[in-house]
């Protein structure tokens, strides 16, 4: 098949090389931006020897990831880089056997399942709040990752990690950082060769896998039945009776284990950045707040009247998508939008440059939460706003997301005012997740807490 490229632009190998080895790093949710801005919505980028094709138009975004998902892989990179952590789980697994594993474990994530986890999620919150005082100075995004990671750790495993909440956090912060140099990476060092910073990888990882072991573990011992995901997976039956091994029982736990703290962690970082620098909205938000829960506690049944908040979180995740993009390479040469793609290309499925295209939302940079009201959230196209990807291989946890991110939210409102410490430099950084590349410092003042029991 003759390659018919989509507009764009070769950059040569020597300039390519040159640029790799200066050091300067890819910002490339810039280059999301830039290249739409300059070639449109289907470019493409060839950087020496490797071709990179950017999307950030709904309906190629809807053909791939819903009509035409069994024609792509994800990208092999991702499986470089998170393959040693995550191994064969949900998020890096491929064609029959994820369609089985998927199967397994979306009962955990049933919306009614997903309702018993609300008090967790509130009482971890409150926890967390319990030890701020006014006047102190917090790291927020390292704040957000120890919550979501303590409140996933206990809704799908039953297991309280925040006795070693900063000691496993330290382990997934390094590990992340591992497989963010990976995913970085201009060269694949292969795993056999011993660098330093892979032995250290391999050593946290190894840790780690301790820790998800006594998990297994001690359910398998207790032999009950806690309806959660451990539970769920544990007993999974395949046709022929057998159950699933420790070694992919590790690699799903690994796997929510991650896909479940971080990304919610950087929407509610992201979230409070937002609301801190957009004080009218934030006004709004505490009114609803106030009006909703008083001095009580939040819960689930609490969602219905925390409106704002959602339209608020969802506006964040536009301007901030934690997953930045999905990558796809085709199995074989196919037609795609008018052009032809050969099989193995790179695709970058660009949801952040698709939020930020200003053909998709009009002046894309500017926080609106009125986007997202209820008469002119249906003005979005269909699949011009995909956070959580879409199509079969969409977000097993999103409702799960969203309503964390809503009840911790209304519970940090109803505690806590938070204010910029002045002179940061705040960038976001798509590294697995889009974070802040030098983190945010918040200054604490406390409001009501004197009323609110805080819980055991
Ligand atoms: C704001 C929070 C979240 C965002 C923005 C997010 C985003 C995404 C996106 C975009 C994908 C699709 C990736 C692709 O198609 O290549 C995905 C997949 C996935 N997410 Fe999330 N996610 C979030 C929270 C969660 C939570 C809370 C969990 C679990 C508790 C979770 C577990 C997963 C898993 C297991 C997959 C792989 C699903 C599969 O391929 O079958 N995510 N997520």
């Amino acid at each position: 098949m003759t390659i018919m490229y989509p507009p764009g632009v070769r950059t040569g190998v020597i300039e390519t090389l040159r640029t790799v080895l200066s050091g300067v790093e890819f910002d490339l949710l810039q280059f999301a931006k830039d290249s739409q801005a300059q070639f449109g919505d289907f470019n493409y980028t060839k950087f020496g020897w490797v071709t990179f094709y950017m999307i950030t138009d709904p309906d190629l975004m809807h053909e791939i990831l819903v009509e035409r998902p069994e024609e792509f892989y994800k990208i092999k990179l991702i499986k470089y880089a998170l393959g040693p952590f995550l191994g064969n789980g949900l998020l890096t697994n491929e064609g029959d056997f994820w369609k089985k594993q998927r199967k397994l474990a979306q009962p955990a994530f049933h919306s009614k399942r997903i309702e018993a986890y609300a008090n967790v999620m509130v009482d971890y919150a409150r926890r967390m709040l319990a030890g701020w005082r006014t006047g102190e100075t917090r790291r927020l995004d390292r704040e957000m990752m120890k919550l979501t990671l303590n409140i996933v750790a206990k809704t799908l495993f039953d297991a309280d990690v925040s006795g070693d909440a900063d000691h496993v956090g330290d382990l997934l912060t390094r590990i992340l950082e591992a497989s963010n140099d990976r995913l970085n990476a201009a060269f694949q060092i292969p795993d056999w060769v011993p660098t330093a910073k892979t032995r250290q990888m391999h050593r946290d990882i190894a840790e780690l896998d301790v820790i998800i072991q006594r998990f297994i573990d001690e359910r398998r011992q207790s032999g009950e039945d806690k309806g959660d995901l451990l539970s769920m997976l544990l007993q999974a039956r395949d046709d022929d009776g057998s159950t699933m091994d420790d070694k992919q029982l590790r690699d799903e736990l690994m796997t929510i284990f991650l896909a479940g703290h971080e990304t919610t962690a950087m929407n509610l970082t992201w979230t409070w950045y937002l609301l801190m620098e957009h004080p009218d909205v934030m006004a709004r938000l505490k009114a609803e707040v106030d009006a909703a829960l008083g001095d009580r506690p939040a819960t689930m049944a609490d969602l219905g009247k925390l409106k704002y908040a959602e339209m608020v979180i969802k506006e964040s995740l536009r301007l901030y998508p934690p997953a930045a993009s999905a990558g796809r390479e085709p199995i074989h040469d196919l037609h795609l939008g008018g052009y032809t793609i050969p099989k193995g290309a790179l695709l970058t499925l660009s949801m952040y440059g698709m939020h930020h295209n200003p053909k998709v939302f009009p002046n894309p940079e500017v926080f609106d939460p009125e986007r997202f009201s209820p008469e002119n959230e249906k003005n979005i196209p269909r699949y011009g706003y995909l956070p959580f990807g879409a199509g079969p291989r969409v977000c097993i946890g999103n409702s799960f997301a969203l309503m964390e991110a809503r009840l911790v939210l209304a519970t940090m409102v109803q505690q806590a005012d938070l204010s910029l410490v002045a002179g940061q430099n705040i960038v976001p950084k798509q590294l697995v997740t889009v974070r802040p590349a030098n983190g945010i410092e918040v200054k604490v003042k406390l409001r009501k807490v004197e009323k609110t029991a805080v819980p055991a």
